[in-house]
């Protein structure tokens, strides 16, 4: 449905933040986007958003929605999108509401411009939203301004907000991190209804390797900048192959580990403008040879619809 190629991000001429991200979203289908803090996940969903501020430079050498290019569209008819067609619960609300307005406003809004709703209609509307991601007293809250809301409670607000127009694409970044578990797994419940119900395709990042295991259809692993492995989900954790995907995985808190500190992949992301030559993970890859630190390994695919950034992949050659 919506599908981008080689998509660049940077800002104003800086060296490229994304750097060359290849994605499609499917109908019916959740492509789960991870990857640690500054690998560029938030800058790729503001981009397929088309909603980057004006300092941030966008590139991409095809941009398509259901057969239409958007790489070239107008601010107008991208607002006709945003919102009806497609929409985005943001990392963070604060950013994404209106502060002057109450969320109740906010919300029949959207529902009287693009779906046309008068405006008792749309508040029933909103308020069965409400209740749906579990939104206490629910009339309350429509009345009440975002800041008057907890860190939760706006992100539901968010939530809802993006739910609400039935989206054929829904974009969803972070969207459950300030949520305690039950209203987590409630909230994925809903999305995963609306992909099967209305065959919305999705696009969820996370850093959460448990909640990728709950509702992923695919996986994509992006690594400063870009994907350095995607596979089904079963492939991806049955068989991960990139060694930042291993890494990741042994990061990842056990259910047996519990009060155990969490194990941390060593040295940082490099920054944008001072990536090594080779491979970005070179340097803090266990597996790296020479060859690894003079030539970026192009994605291949190394298994049936699995593919893998890695000169040494398949791993299990340099295991003894
Ligand atoms: N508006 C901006 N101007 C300049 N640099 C930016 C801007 N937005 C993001 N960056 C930089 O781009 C890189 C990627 O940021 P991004 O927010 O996409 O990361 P992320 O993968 O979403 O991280 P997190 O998991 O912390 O949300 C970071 O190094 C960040 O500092
Ligand atoms: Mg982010």
């Amino acid at each position: 449905m919506l599908a981008v190629a080689n998509l660049r991000v940077g800002v104003g001429d800086g060296p490229a933040i994304v750097d060359g991200v290849d994605l499609a979203l499917n109908s019916g289908r959740i492509l789960c986007l991870v990857g640690e803090s500054g690998s560029g996940k938030s800058l790729t969903a503001l981009s397929l958003m088309r909603l980057l501020s004006p300092a941030m430079r966008l590139a991409a050498d095809r941009f398509v929605l259901d057969g239409e290019d958007l790489a070239q569209a107008s601010e107008k008819r991208l607002n006709a999108i945003r919102g009806n067609r497609m929409a985005m619960v943001f990392q963070e609300p604060m950013t994404a509401l209106n502060p002057v307005m109450t969320v109740g406003d906010q919300i029949t809004e959207t529902l009287r411009v693009h779906q046309g709703l008068r405006q008792e209609a749309a508040r029933e509307v909103a308020l069965a939203m409400f209740r749906q991601v579990q939104i206490p007293a629910p009339e309350a809250r429509l009345r009440a301004y975002p800041h008057q809301l907890s860190g939760g409670m706006r992100q539901r607000v968010m939530i809802a907000m993006a739910l609400i127009c039935k989206p054929a694409i829904l974009i969803a970044d972070e969207p459950t991190t300030a949520l305690d578990v039950t209203i987590q797994s409630q909230i994925l419940r809903l999305i995963d209804d609306l992909r099967a119900q209305l065959g919305t395709a999705v696009l969820f990042i996370t850093h959460n390797l448990a909640v990728v295991a709950e509702i992923a259809d695919e996986v994509a692993v992006m690594y400063a900048g870009r994907i350095v492995e995607r596979a089904s989900r079963t492939a991806l954790f049955g068989d991960p192959m990139h060694p930042y995907t291993l890494a990741l995985f042994a990061a990842m808190p056990r259910a047996d580990e519990r009060g155990r500190p969490l194990a941390t992949i060593e040295g940082q992301v490099p920054a944008p403008g001072a990536m090594p030559k080779g491979c970005r993970f070179a340097p803090r890859c266990p597996f790296a040879a020479a060859r690894c630190r003079e030539d970026y390994p192009p994605l291949r695919e190394i298994a049936p619809a699995h593919w893998v950034s890695c000169w040494r992949a398949p791993l299990e050659e340099h295991l003894s």
